[in-house]
């Protein structure tokens, strides 16, 4: 192995840029990812606390939730600007397309499921913005690499 090599796979700390931006994404994801997890489990629970509980949860969530996916676009643009695309591998470019068409799902996803009329359109649209968001998150966990 050459130096070089064996230095760039040497255990280092991150510098204060890198550190800012990932933690900023990766709180956002806590949120929105977490987020929909966390309320998916309470359902039930909040159901039981009135026939308008869910909606106004689910209201109080949005503010929450929504600003947190912005920010994940915003410092995601920044994670791709910071990246070394001479060194990136066709594999990590394919992965970086396929995680957009995920958080795309995800956006979309979750923006139907607040306007869907019926209860079983708001399930599906829940279940492809949660999945859209699961599959962004892992691809994201594998970019960073
Ligand atoms: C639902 C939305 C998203 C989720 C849940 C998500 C989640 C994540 C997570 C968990 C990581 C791993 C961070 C680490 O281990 O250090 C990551 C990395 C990354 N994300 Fe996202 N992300 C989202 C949106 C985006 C968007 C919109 C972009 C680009 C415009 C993006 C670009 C990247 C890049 C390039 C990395 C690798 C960063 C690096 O290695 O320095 N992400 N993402």
């Amino acid at each position: 192995m050459s130096l070089s090599l064996a230095l760039a796979n040497q255990p280092h700390l991150a510098d204060a840029l890198a550190i800012t931006r990932l933690t900023l994404h990766v709180l956002a994801a806590t949120v929105w990812v977490g987020g929909q997890l966390v309320l998916a489990g309470l359902l039930s629970t909040v159901r039981g606390l009135g026939a308008d509980a869910p909606r106004r949860v689910a209201v109080a969530f949005g503010r929450l939730s929504w600003p947190a996916y912005w920010v994940l676009v915003a410092t995601g643009v920044w994670n791709y600007l910071a990246i070394d695309h001479g060194a990136a591998t066709t594999a990590w470019n394919v992965a970086f397309v396929v995680k957009m068409a995920c958080v795309a799902l995800a956006g979309i996803g979750s923006y139907l499921h607040t306007k869907a009329s019926t209860p079983r359109a708001r399930g599906l649209y829940a279940g492809l913005g949660t999945l859209g968001s699961i599959l962004a998150l892992v691809l994201g966990v594998a970019l960073a690499g």
